[in-house]
């Protein structure tokens, strides 16, 4: 299966095995040989109970209680380390006991109060693992995991300039005097992370400003404010651990469970418990230490740990990576006989993967947090720390590749080769009647989800070209690129096509015509036959030429080197003469979920989308194959198409000074 061979690939050191010096095995000095045959009665909160996983701490071995709350379990004392029986159940800290040899024990496992505690202070992750030297932070302990977290999208979260950007509309790079150069306008703002009023260069419409609420980007962004409750927050509150550490260790392994039909975050889908029960012993804090984990075994009381199998699902993800909103902008509405429901698919990475071929085999863990194999357990017994043996107090060891690591390994971070595995490019082309047709398959081979996911910002633009013994050939028909791929200004009829203010002497304009509008097969309902093609919103726009601009007369009426192509098309776009950015109405085409604002801006940020007019995204495992023509001067033309990935649409960067840093994705020549 596909989603596997991906998987694979992303694993860092494939044939390596842990190994670790496992020290010496358990001390076994006049101990009886095993295995021994050990009975364990089981209680929660003093009563017997049925159906409650067992286990020998760092061995695969389990069984189940029965009716009278009571297993038998057969123990090999020759493990590793200390011999333990742990035991763990929903609702409950594991729990387990010493064994020294055949014989019954107790366990007794505790209920923990499910209530969440506003008082509760989020535990650091600590700045950087090989310096932590305070216990109370994660990183003192679980340097691996800590190091992955430390550089992944999730760690800074809550600190992102992009994100800070967008809620504040400014772009904080901009001194006073570029400001009035551009288009924005200098006035008040505020420090993100310490809430010192500065002056910035406001360039868009912010969160506060275009809706009157907050957005709920906090609620995501930067679950680890705290309070009352966690949800609903001011992103700008974020201070501290919750701005410097985002999406951090202590606010996931504190979610018990997750309702789907919440809004989405924190304290909405992702049900959160900060502990409340009183603490043990002083040393383990204020209140009594509670994390949920995907191991029975753990049994560290610093941990307090609560064995959940939810980690390992793709539901857990979905907490904050399937985001359905209702329209934000103030005074504007949600268009019902699209959206029935009221609300806009703003993210839908999980819905994607939930239809498609990876849903159960493959959940997001499998790609995102690929095995760790390198580590003796999460908590770095056998690597980082050689000397400790097996036990309560370092955990024990784990099979190579259990402990995940937590990169989060996505398209930003180049050497991950995500991007690289996601798609593939093909081309097959022929000389027809003094043309070269080339069809360009572009095909979805990697993800479980949708090229591109996420962030409804991202988008694929396709560049296709062809040449004769390096000569580039002039197009004479096919697909383009779509206005997101970057224009200055863009036309359609009935508006005048040759009227641009902004064009300058030697800047260039393309021009394409409408023949219908395509019927891809797209993510929700621009997929599932309810839109038809006319409301997938997607023009099939053919290339007719590119004129470059000789002349611009008074109201911007423009005079081109081919003014024929004006009464040839009906769209134009108007790109800048020294930008090679700027790709719309090339020859081409583009994959995006296009979020409209309501003054019909389009691929705006999501506070602002009043409606999603397009949505052409590949879905896993399909393909799309887009023509193209050109006027061939020989026999064998070679074509070369190449996928690009765009983190931002080219308007959104050039508003807020955003690099485009295009990124090849897959490419084909034929
Ligand atoms: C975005 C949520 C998230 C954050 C942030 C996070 N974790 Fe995890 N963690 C997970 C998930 C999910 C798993 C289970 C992965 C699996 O096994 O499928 C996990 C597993 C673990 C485990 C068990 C070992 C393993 O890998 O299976 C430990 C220990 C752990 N995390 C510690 C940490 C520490 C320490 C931090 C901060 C440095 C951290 N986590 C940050 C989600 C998170
Ligand atoms: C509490 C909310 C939350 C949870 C839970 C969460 N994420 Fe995220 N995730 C985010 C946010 C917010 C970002 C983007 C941060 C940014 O770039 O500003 C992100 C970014 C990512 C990225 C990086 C994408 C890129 O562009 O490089 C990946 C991959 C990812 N998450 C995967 C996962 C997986 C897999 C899980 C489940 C194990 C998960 N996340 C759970 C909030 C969350
Ligand atoms: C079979 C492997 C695989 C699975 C399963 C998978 N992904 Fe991905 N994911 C990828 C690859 C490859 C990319 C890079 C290509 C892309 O952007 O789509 C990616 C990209 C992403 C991105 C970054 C999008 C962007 O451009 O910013 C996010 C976020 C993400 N995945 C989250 C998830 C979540 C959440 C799940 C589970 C619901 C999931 N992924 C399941 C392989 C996978
Ligand atoms: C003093 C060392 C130490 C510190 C500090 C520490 N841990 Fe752990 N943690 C461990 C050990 C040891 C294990 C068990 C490892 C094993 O057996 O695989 C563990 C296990 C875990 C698990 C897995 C629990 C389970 O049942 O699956 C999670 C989750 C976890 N730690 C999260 C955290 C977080 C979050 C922090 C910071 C708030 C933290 N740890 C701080 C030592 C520590
Ligand atoms: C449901 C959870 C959720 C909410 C609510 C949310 N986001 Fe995000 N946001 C994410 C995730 C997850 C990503 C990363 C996905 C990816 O990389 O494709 C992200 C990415 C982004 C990015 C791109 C970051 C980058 O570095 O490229 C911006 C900008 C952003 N969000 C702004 C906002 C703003 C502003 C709000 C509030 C109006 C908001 N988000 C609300 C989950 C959320």
């Amino acid at each position: 299966m596909l989603g596997f061979v991906a998987c694979n690939v992303y694993v860092d050191h494939p044939g390596e095995t842990a190994a670790p010096e496992a020290g010496e095995t358990g001390d076994s000095g006049g101990v009886e040989p095993g295995p021994w045959t050990v009975q364990v009665h089981l209680t929660v909160d003093g009563v017997a109970e049925a159906g409650v996983a067992v286990m020998q701490a760092g061995t695969e071995s389990m069984v189940l209680t029965d009716d009278r709350g009571v297993a038998t379990i057969l123990v090999d004392p020759q493990v590793p380390g200390d011999v333990w029986l742990a035991a763990g159940t929903e609702g409950a800290w594991n729990g387990g006991v010493e064994v020294d040899g055949p014989g019954p024990v107790d366990i007794a496992l505790l209920r923990y109060d499910e209530t969440d505690n506003p008082d509760y202070t989020f535990a650091s992750p600590g700045a950087d693992a090989t310096a932590d030297t305070n216990s109370g932070e994660c990183g003192h302990c679980h340097l691996t995991i800590h190091r992955g977290w430390a550089d992944s999208p999730h760690r800074s979260a809550a600190s992102d300039p992009a994100v800070h950007a967008v809620y504040q509309g400014v772009d904080l790079a901009l001194d006073e005097a570029a400001c009035s150069a551009g288009a924005g306008e200098w006035g008040a703002a505020v420090t993100p992370g310490t809430g010192a009023a500065v002056e910035a260069c406001h360039v868009g419409s912010g969160v506060v400003e275009g809706t009157g609420g907050n957005g709920a980007c906090a609620d995501c962004h930067a679950p680890g404010i705290g309070g009352e409750t966690l949800a609903g927050h001011d992103l700008l509150e974020a201070s501290g651990v919750a701005y410097d550490y985002g999406v951090h260790c202590d606010v996931c392994h504190k979610v018990a469970s997750v309702d789907l039909e919440a809004e989405a975050g924190v304290a909405g889908r992702l049900r959160v418990i900060r502990p409340i029960d009183a603490s043990p012993s002083r040393l383990l804090g204020e209140f009594h230490p509670l994390m949920f984990g995907p191991y029975l075994d753990v049994l560290n009381p610093l941990m307090g740990a609560s064995f959940s199998e939810l980690l390992h699902e793709a539901e857990f993800c979905a907490g904050c990576h399937q985001l359905e909103q209702p329209v934000l902008v103030s005074g504007e509405g949600v268009d019902l006989s699209r959206w029935p429901t009221g609300r806009l698919p703003i993210q839908t990475t999980w819905s994607e993967w939930e239809a498609g071929p990876m849903n159960p085999a493959a959940p997001c863990q499998s790609c995102h947090m690929p095995p760790a194999p390198e580590v003796g357990n999460s908590a770095d017994l056998g690597n980082e720390f050689p000397t400790l043996l097996p036990g309560v107090g370092a955990g024990w060891l784990r099979p190579p590749g259990a402990v995940r690591a937590h990169t989060w390994v996505g398209p930003r971070d180049a050497s991950s080769g995500m991007l690289e595995l996601a798609a593939f490019v093909d081309v097959e082309a022929e000389v027809v009647g003094g043309e070269a047709v080339a069809s360009v398959t572009v095909t979805n081979v990697g993800p479980g989800h949708a090229i591109p996911t996420g962030e409804p910002l991202r988008n694929l633009v396709l560049r296709v070209e062809a040449s004769c013994d390096g000569v580039a050939l002039t197009a004479s028909g096919g697909d383009v690129v779509p206005a997101f791929g970057g224009a200055a200004d863009t036309r359609s009829a009935p508006e005048a096509l040759d009227v641009f203010p902004s064009a300058k002497v030697g800047d260039r304009v393309r021009f394409a015509v409408t023949t219908g509008m395509i019927d891809y097969h797209g993510a929700g309902p621009f997929g599932d036959g309810t839109f038809d093609a006319a409301e997938k919103g997607m023009s099939k726009l053919e290339f007719v030429g590119e004129a470059e601009v000789i002349a611009v007369g008074a109201a911007g009426t423009v005079t081109l080197d081919h003014p024929e192509y004006v009464s040839a098309s009906d769209a134009a776009f108007l790109v800048p003469a020294d930008d090679a950015t700027a790709l719309a109405g090339l020859p081409g085409f583009g994959f995006a979920k296009v979020l409209a604002g309501a003054d019909g801006e389009l691929m705006v940020p999501h506070h602002l989308a009043v409606d999603v007019v397009s949505d052409n995204r590949i879905l896993a495992t399909e393909s799309f194959t887009t023509t193209h023509r050109f006027v061939a001067t020989c026999a064998e033309p070679e074509v070369h198409a190449a996928l690009l990935y765009r983190a931002y649409p080219w308007s959104q960067a050039q508003r807020y000074g955003w690099a485009l840093d295009d990124r090849v994705m897959a490419e084909a020549t034929r």
